[in-house]
């Protein structure tokens, strides 16, 4: 009996100490630990600080698409949907409010000694044909590059989704395939106009004295003065620029991984919105900035008084080569009708 007891009090004493430990248990895991998941050190940016980047896991091939979230990612958004829309629109109504302002205050380049009569041929057809294929193709990747920059706050709300996706599926063909003419324009202005771009000491001069636009001057240049020079130079390296990075984008991961990729997109997207504030200038001085500028890429030929107020050392050699009597010797220079 006595022994029964023993094993009775034994059984209800573990029994007991069961029950104590079951109830207890919960209330210690319930107790504050260091892991708070409200408190900031797991919060997302903690996370991604901490660790870099976030996988999941997937069955593709394509390795890169298991990455969820990484900080640079976070940095190259922020970059793409703010610093980047501040850039371009600084730049770019930064010149239209100076091309307008100077527009007011100088007005348009006047040809002082009017127009003679006879006229000199600036750019052939084919310096013409590589010009205006190269400008149309910069508008159009203009227009539909800045559809991605900005058409998404300012062109969405106002021609609402449907239309916005139909454009800009068509935009982004655009500018992927227009960008081979572009690319190839760039290339051929490099070639063709080389010679004439070189800088030399001319130029500083010429810089000196205003160039003619700023002021009432007319320096002397060769058949490219200082400006055009640097509009030139831009649209080399500009142009090279846009499409090294441009061809980044549209292969991607061909030649770089994801970093690479977010520097060839940041890169891209400041040159291209410097390079439109940079070529509306040149619109301008092309066609209201100056009398008698547009006919040059126009038609192909300048008055001779234009020339003379504008290339002065230009003209010189050109009548150095064609004779003192052109209409002879048949000719650069040929009378209007
Ligand atoms: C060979 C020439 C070029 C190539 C191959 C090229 C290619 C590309 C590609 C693949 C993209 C990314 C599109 C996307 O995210 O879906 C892009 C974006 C862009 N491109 Fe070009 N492009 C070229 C020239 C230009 C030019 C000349 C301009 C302007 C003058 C320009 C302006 C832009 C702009 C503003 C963006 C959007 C940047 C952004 O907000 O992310 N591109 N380009």
């Amino acid at each position: 009996m006595a022994r029964f007891l023993a094993q009775a009090r034994f059984i209800i004493g573990a029994l007991a100490l069961a029950l104590v430990l079951a109830v207890v248990a919960p209330a210690f895991a319930q107790q504050p630990s260091s892991v708070n998941p409200t408190a900031s050190s797991v919060k997302e940016e903690q996370l991604l600080k901490g660790l870099k980047i976030i996988s999941g896991r997937g069955t593709i091939p394509d390795t890169k698409s298991y990455n969820l979230e990484q900080p640079a990612g976070r940095d190259w958004r922020q970059f793409h949907e703010v610093t980047l829309r501040w850039i371009g629109a600084i730049a770019i109504l930064a010149m239209l409010v100076i091309l307008i302002v100077f527009y007011l205050v100088r007005g348009q380049v006047k040809l002082v000694s009017g127009y003679s009569g006879r006229r000199i041929v600036r750019f052939n057809a084919f310096e013409r044909f590589v010009h205006w294929m190269t400008a149309t193709c910069f508008i159009i990747l203009a227009l539909t590059g800045l559809n991605i920059t900005f058409g998404k706050p300012l062109l969405l709300p106002l021609i609402g989704e449907p239309a916005f996706a139909g454009w800009a599926q068509w935009a982004k063909y655009a500018h992927n395939y227009l960008s081979f003419p572009f690319a190839i324009g760039v290339f051929c202005i490099f070639l063709i106009w080389i010679a004439g771009n070189i800088p030399n000491r001319v130029d500083a001069e010429w810089l000196k004295r205003g160039g003619g636009i700023v002021g009432h001057d007319h320096p002397p240049a060769y058949r490219f003065n200082a400006g055009q020079k640097m509009i030139y130079w831009i649209v080399v390296l500009g142009g090279t620029a846009v499409a090294i990075t441009g061809y980044l984008l549209m292969f991607p991961f061909y030649v770089t991984d994801i970093h690479g990729m977010q520097l060839a997109q940041t890169v891209h997207a400041i040159v291209a919105v410097l390079f439109v504030a940079v070529m509306l200038a040149h619109i301008y001085i092309g066609t209201i900035g100056m009398e008698g500028a547009f006919d040059a890429m126009g038609e192909g030929t300048v008055d001779v008084n234009w020339a003379r107020e504008h290339h002065a050392l230009w003209l010189e050699q050109e009548m150095a080569r064609t004779g003192p009597n052109e209409s002879q010797r048949q000719p650069m220079v040929t009378p209007a009708e």
